[in-house]
């Protein structure tokens, strides 16, 4: 048997919430961001996996100051988005066009608290329709999201190393890895 077919039929008898990602082969692995030419190299290698019509959805897990917002910066940029990426948390949510065609939509859900707002806002029509969903604080809104692509737990290290974990598709960790 594949191990993609074993992994579908391990993970048959489990409840379905969002914490157990729809893709049949899970993957995991893990990065070292000793600094910021670190994690631009993982954006780079990243991007490539996902061009050339990114439709993604990826989380990124972590404290305050643990590098989620640099990191979507340095993966908007390799995608080509030009001039000022601001970071979401007081609109929750940023739109891009990416150059090479379809659209970047970054989330930061840490002020996120009315489930209404999921609606009003119109998120549902975004994740619904394709292209790049790039979600800060994705536990916010755990009741709304649907399941990750991939996932991203960022750890700050002592050091300022970022210790991440990657799990996700086998396409987009395989490409991290
Ligand atoms: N990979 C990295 N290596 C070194 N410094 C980083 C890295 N990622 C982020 N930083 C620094 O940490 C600070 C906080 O990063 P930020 O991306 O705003 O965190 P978060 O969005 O997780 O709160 C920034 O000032 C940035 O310069
Ligand atoms: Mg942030």
């Amino acid at each position: 048997m594949r191990p993609a077919a074993q992994t579908t039929q391990q993970r048959g008898g489990i409840d379905s919430g969002r914490d157990f990602l729809h893709l049949a082969a899970i993957l995991e692995t893990q990065l070292l961001w000793p600094d910021e030419a670190a994690a631009q190299a993982s954006a780079e290698r990243l991007a490539s996996a996902l061009l050339p019509a990114p439709d993604a959805v990826i989380e990124l897990h972590g404290p305050l100051g643990a590098g989620k917002t640099t990191f979507v910066r340095l993966l908007l940029r390799v995608l080509g988005v030009a001039g000022r990426i601001k970071s979401p948390s007081y609109a929750v949510m940023e739109p891009y066009d990416l150059p090479a065609g379809g659209t970047a939509s970054h989330f930061d859900f840490y002020r996120f608290g009315d489930p209404r707002e999921w609606e009003d806002a119109g998120f549902r029509d975004v994740f619904a329709a394709p292209g790049l969903k790039l979600c800060e604080w994705p536990e916010k809104a755990a009741g709304q999201l649907p399941p990750a692509d991939l996932q991203l737990f960022i750890d700050l290290l002592p050091d300022d190393t970022r210790r991440v974990r990657a799990v996700g598709s086998a396409r987009l960790v395989e490409a991290l890895a």
